[in-house]
């Protein structure tokens, strides 16, 4: 995999769920990308948080052995602001039914900046004050059924990330108060409910991962218009259509693959989305044909919308994706004729169109089926070996199905308008 940029979903999504989606490998590789927490800071600082310092401040600031508990008894806490998420936190921990890691044993005593996941920096209203910042639980392994009276009450934190744990129930409406919030990571743990709308007002917010969740309903278009760079929701059940508006988007970054987005794949979405570098459509309920405009993808190194509902032939204009390397179409109803031009792409190392209703196919894709590049297994081209039952074949072309505005499938948008290809791409089988 050549390059790191992105999306409908990115190189790392790719690359995990292309080789199987192994969770466990999810954070690692997003760390290494620059985006893990470095002792609970971001590779950035604080959002508005000044820059400074991201070391825990408990090593400097934190009062010394023996201040925590007083004569009398009662704690002492360095900042009244961490004396008043102190019951937060307690509380939390009494809700906590799993702590394999033993994580929660270090939360005790008033140095709460140096419990283990809590780290604390000068809040951006008072530079003299220390608040709890960020909370990075990633790998942690902890269960409890609900971060409710938790993550919404620590007012303090810019950073919240709480990857692979057993963490459940719905996201509090109530994160919408968290003035400085900006990143929120609860991916990979079993989270159910709607799409946690309170994140839609949230405009200081600019990395939302909630991938790998139980997440139902639909996904509010709104949220492809806020100021995100980084928007991960697959492997969720979202059951909605892909919005055809969606106006000005600031997301680099962005996952769809494997929920259950149904419907047609709107032309105005690739407009877009036309600087991502990896287009994740797969294994959802996508129907309808591919439209001319995938030819605008022309930073995409990955198009993958395999296993869908996709029918029609392949536009010409695939043949735009001058970047592309991989391209996944298999599992479709897709028909007609492989487009030679699509054949040329000069970077494409594995072109997949296995299980589908092609059947034809020119001198140039056999090319690439010699170079193992291009699979076109259990399709109907009368030809090759290892294709679909003749029965099964005249099945699909006995029910014709066509697409809107079919002069559009010989289109190739980054040409000019008297040089696009005069072949038949392969109609619509009709009866
Ligand atoms: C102990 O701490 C509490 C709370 O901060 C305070 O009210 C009390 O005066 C302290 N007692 C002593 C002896 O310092
Ligand atoms: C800022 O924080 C310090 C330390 O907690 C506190 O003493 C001070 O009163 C705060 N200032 C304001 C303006 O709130
Ligand atoms: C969640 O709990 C299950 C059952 O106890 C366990 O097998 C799994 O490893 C846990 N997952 C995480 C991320 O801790
Ligand atoms: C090509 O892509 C398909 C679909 O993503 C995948 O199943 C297959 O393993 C890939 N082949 C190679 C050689 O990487």
């Amino acid at each position: 995999m050549s390059t790191l940029v992105c999306v409908i979903l990115t190189t790392l999504i790719a690359t995990t769920l292309s080789s199987g989606a192994n969770r466990e490998t999810l954070e690692f590789l997003i760390g290494s990308r620059g985006r893990g927490l470095k002792n609970g800071c971001s590779s950035e600082n604080h959002g508005k948080y000044r820059a400074a310092q991201c070391s825990k401040l408990g090593d400097t600031r934190a009062p010394p052995p023996g201040l925590p508990v007083n004569k009398t008894g009662l704690l002492v806490f360095a900042d009244q602001r961490l004396a008043s998420v102190y019951p937060i936190i307690q509380k939390f921990k009494s809700l906590i039914t799993s702590d394999p890691l033993g994580i929660t044993k270090t939360w005790v005593g008033s140095d709460i900046c140096n419990y283990k996941g809590f780290f604390c920096d000068r809040p951006p209203d008072n530079d003299s004050a220390t608040a709890v910042a960020s909370v990075d639980f990633n790998g942690f392994h902890l269960a409890a059924p609900t971060l409710d009276g938790f993550l919404d009450q620590l007012p303090d934190v810019a950073l919240f990330h709480a990857n692979s744990n057993n963490f459940s129930g719905t996201i509090s409406p109530n994160i919408a108060r968290l003035p400085y919030l900006y990143e929120l990571d609860i991916s990979n743990n079993l989270f159910s409910g709607s799409f946690p709308a309170a994140v839609l007002g949230m405009n200081g917010l600019t990395f939302l991962d909630i991938r790998f969740n139980f997440f139902t309903g639909a996904v509010p278009p709104q949220i492809f218009t806020q100021n995100l760079d980084v928007l991960f929701i697959n492997n969720n059940n979202f059951m909605t259509t892909l919005p055809d508006n969606l106006g000005n988007t600031h997301i680099r970054y962005l996952t769809l693959a494997n929920n259950k987005f149904t419907g047609p794949i709107p032309g105005g979405i690739f407009k877009v989305f036309s600087s991502l570098s990896e287009v994740l459509l797969l294994n959802n309920q996508l129907t309808g044909c591919l439209p001319y405009e995938v030819g605008l993808l022309k930073e995409a190194t990955l198009f993958d919308a395999g296993n869908n509902k996709l029918t029609g032939p392949l536009p010409f204009a695939l043949s735009c994706l001058e970047k592309v390397e991989q391209l996944n179409f298999a599992g479709n109803q897709l028909f007609g004729m492989v487009p030679e031009v699509a054949c040329e792409l000069v970077h494409l190392t594995n072109f997949s169109l296995s299980d589908n209703y092609f059947t034809t196919l020119g001198p140039m894709c056999r090319v690439l089926i010699e170079k193992g590049v291009l699979d076109i297994t259990n399709n109907c081209i009368p030809d090759l070996p290892f294709q679909k039952s003749v029965e099964e074949c005249s099945d699909f072309i006995a029910h014709p199905r066509s697409c809107p505005q079919m002069w559009s499938y010989t289109f190739i948008p980054c040409m000019s308008p008297f040089s696009s290809g005069s072949v038949n791409p392969g109609m619509a089988p009709s009866s």
